[in-house]
């Protein structure tokens, strides 16, 4: 990604589009963007393929980070039909839908996947909460999709599955860090190396799912949730997601220092000195 500003908005973002007409390639992605004032819905749109992803789909999200209005505070990640998403698209295993790199060369294959990362990575930016409204199944790249948003919204017919190592791959969209922070090690590794489900009920369970819900209520669930957020003073929420994704490393001294800092910087905006 480009070079980021203090709150982490891409420097070269230009003049923000208001619909996702704006984002060139979207409907070839996949994806739908929606954006109403402070909110950008971005909706997994490939329900007849159960919303599997390419990567043409993966370059249409970090061009929606890129591009994303400066007005956007909550950004929301749903899947039509009936699942959020059934991860890569199985055809680009076979060329039919774009080859994988097969790994000749180490170093371009590692941009490339750096590329298809940034379609996740940007959902972690501390001017926005990222938010994943889930159902049906959330499976590989569709999972790791759901551990890159900051909140996770679940309907009660969810299904969670890392399938990369069933398929002797290794999940690489971001997904191991919050999986193992949100799990721990043993969990994460016993979920990965035997692909197997998780039903939505272990999900809240285990903390994959902060609000469960039952299916005929996500849309409301994640609408209320969307309300509370932007009802949070905007510099205090970003400061706050900066603080609280660091925790986890740093040392006490380093993140009460931290908590000073961000402290200074509201008072002065709270004082205008
Ligand atoms: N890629 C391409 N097409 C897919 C797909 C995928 N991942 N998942 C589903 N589809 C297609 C099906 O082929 C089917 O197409 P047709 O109507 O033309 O037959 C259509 O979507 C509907 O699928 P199902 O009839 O199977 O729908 P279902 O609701 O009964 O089952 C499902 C849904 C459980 C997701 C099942 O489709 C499935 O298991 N899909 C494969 C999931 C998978 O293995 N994904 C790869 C994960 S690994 C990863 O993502 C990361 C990585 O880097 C490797």
């Amino acid at each position: 990604m480009g070079d980021a500003t203090a709150d982490g908005r891409p420097e070269t973002a230009t003049e923000p589009p208001e619909t996702g007409g704006a984002v060139p390639g979207l409907d070839e992605a996949g994806l739908l963007l929606e954006i109403d004032g402070a909110v950008a819905t971005v909706t997994l749109n490939r329900p007849e393929r159960r919303n599997a992803m390419t990567f043409a789909t993966w370059r249409g999200l970090a061009a929606i980070g890129r591009s994303l209005p400066a007005a956007v505070r909550v950004v929301v990640l749903r899947g039509a039909g009936p699942s959020f998403s059934a991860g890569i698209d199985l055809g680009m295993f076979s060329g039919e839908s774009g080859g994988l790199p097969d790994g000749s060369d180490p170093e371009a294959a590692d941009r490339f996947i750096a590329e298809l990362q940034d379609g996740y990575t940007w959902l972690r930016r501390p001017d926005i909460v990222s938010v994943a409204a889930v159902h049906g199944h959330a499976i590989g790249a569709g999972f790791q999709l759901a551990l890159s948003c900051d909140v996770r919204v679940v309907a009660d017919d969810a299904k969670f599955c890392m399938k990369e190592p069933a398929l002797g791959l290794v999940p690489d969209l971001t997904g191991t860090k919050p999986l193992v922070e949100i799990a721990g090690v043993g969990r994460a590794l016993e979920l990965c190396l035997t692909a197997r489900t998780v039903h939505a009920d272990e999900a809240a369970r285990i903390g994959l799912a902060e609000i469960l819900v039952p299916r005929a209520g996500l849309d409301d669930a994640v609408r209320d949730l969307v309300g509370a957020l932007l009802a949070v003073d905007a510099g205090a929420a970003a400061a706050t997601k900066r603080l609280l994704w660091q925790a986890a490393g740093n040392t006490l001294e380093q993140q009460s220092a931290a908590e000073r800092r961000e402290q200074i910087g509201r008072l002065r905006a709270l004082f205008g000195t």
